[in-house]
């Protein structure tokens, strides 16, 4: 039988070692988030499970599914939560409100603002807080706060904040946390658009909230009244497309018919690249570029690309549809990207997308070269332009330099 005292040095041992694989990743920047991670014992928030798996570093770990068995709640991956703290740069001192508990990030954050700051962490579901809870106190963090609240309206009894984290997938940005934020505050949010979810670090510019940084993340979405989910439409069998807009209008009897008439190949010359910005570049240029899914069974038959399995941004126009897919490029030894388009205007959004696919490459790639801009906006009201993606309660503006 293993003694409390070999459990404690082995995960001890592997706390180290994810440590050290998280700076290799390039992940963990600050000592601060390095000697809190090095810190807390995360196997104390991972009951019930391995602790090789409590400490593998890219790994969330499910804790409460629906009926369905869609995940509600999970132990995010050491990895996003610390992209999400880097984020943040949560100094000493400060208080802080979490969105979402499982405990394990807020005891880092509880490192982070040490014995002067102060932590609230509020969760929508009684069983999650309780959970939390408990395994605050048996890790040693009975001085963080945890609230029963849907958080979509904040936290106001402990307001205000110098950083709101959320660790939900949020569908818009509720008034609350822009209020609830003090002045000089930050709100860290992963924000779900037109399929896809990237971690903002969102600053107040006069009454509009600012981000030079976006980070590529995933996250049960949020419950309570800031829930929203996003429409799957089926296309054919194996075949649907997930849209954001309840009433975009799609000729899906004619894309049906594209599915399974020839494509066509066409090659951009330029290098694939990984979705993190490229995506981000690609769902915000226009409202015809929607997420794609389709089934391993026409991957198999080779009527669609292995990028589908995961969903991937396609252009679609009347009955005819492009999107992204990649061949190895023997010279360079990596992949060239290219476009695969279906229907009788296949030609035009082919080279729609591989244009998009180009200028990314010439004049953005892996720069960091987007700032994000959320503007408040009373609901309901028109977007200025096709590349400001439209919110419930305001307006995401994605500008590359
Ligand atoms: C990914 S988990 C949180 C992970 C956690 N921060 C950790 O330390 O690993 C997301 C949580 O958000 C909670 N949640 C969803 N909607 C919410 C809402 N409107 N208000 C508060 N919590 C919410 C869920 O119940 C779930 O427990």
């Amino acid at each position: 039988m293993t003694t409390v005292r070999e459990t404690d040095d082995t995960a001890a041992s592997l706390r180290a070692a994810m440590v050290s694989e998280l700076r290799e990743m390039g992940v963990l920047q600050s000592e601060a988030v390095a000697t809190a991670v090095a810190t807390v014992p995360r196997h104390l928030f991972a009951t019930g499970e391995r602790l090789e798996a409590a400490y593998a570093a890219n790994k969330a770990l499910v804790i409460k599914r629906d009926e369905q068995g869609h995940a509600m709640s999970s132990l995010s991956a050491t990895h996003i939560q610390v992209v999400m703290l880097e984020q943040a740069e949560v100094e000493p001192g400060m208080r802080v409100l979490e969105v979402g508990s499982g405990g394990y990030n807020a005891a880092l954050l509880a490192e982070l603002v040490g014995k002067t700051g102060t932590v609230v962490t509020a969760d929508i579901d009684g069983e999650i807080v309780k959970r939390a809870r408990a395994c605050l106190d048996a890790a040693g963090y009975g001085r963080v706060q945890v609230v029963l609240a849907d958080a979509d309206g904040g936290v106001p009894e402990h307001a205000p904040f110098d950083r709101i984290i959320v660790t939900a997938g949020a569908w818009d940005i509720p008034p609350a946390w822009r209020e609830q934020t003090s002045e000089r505050g930050r709100l860290v949010v992963p924000l779900r658009m037109r399929g896809i979810t990237r971690s903002f670090a969102f600053d107040q510019v006069g009454q509009d909230l600012v981000s030079a940084s976006y980070r590529l993340c995933g996250f049960v979405p949020m419950q309570g009244s800031g829930a929203y989910t996003e429409r799957l439409l089926p296309v054919a069998d194996g075949v649907a497309l997930q849209v954001d807009d309840q009433r975009q209008a799609f000729d899906t009897e004619a894309l049906a018919v594209a599915v399974h008439a020839p494509r066509l190949e066409v090659w951009s010359g330029v290098s694939f690249d990984l979705p993190d910005e490229l995506e981000l570049f690609l769902v915000t240029s226009t409202p015809q570029m929607v997420m794609l899914h389709g089934s391993k069974a026409l991957v198999d038959q080779g009527v669609l690309a292995p990028s589908v399995l995961r969903g991937v941004p396609a252009l679609v126009a009347g009955g005819s549809f492009a999107y992204r897919t990649k061949r190895p490029n023997e010279e360079t030894g990596g992949f060239e990207s290219g476009v695969f388009a279906h229907g009788p205007e296949a030609e035009f959004v082919a080279a729609q997308y591989a244009e998009l696919l180009r200028r990314w490459a010439t004049d953005h790639r892996r720069r960091g070269a987007a700032r994000i801009r959320y503007v408040p906006m009373p609901e309901g009201s028109a977007v200025p332009s096709a590349q400001i993606v439209a919110k419930r309660l305001g307006a995401l503006e994605v500008s590359w330099s």
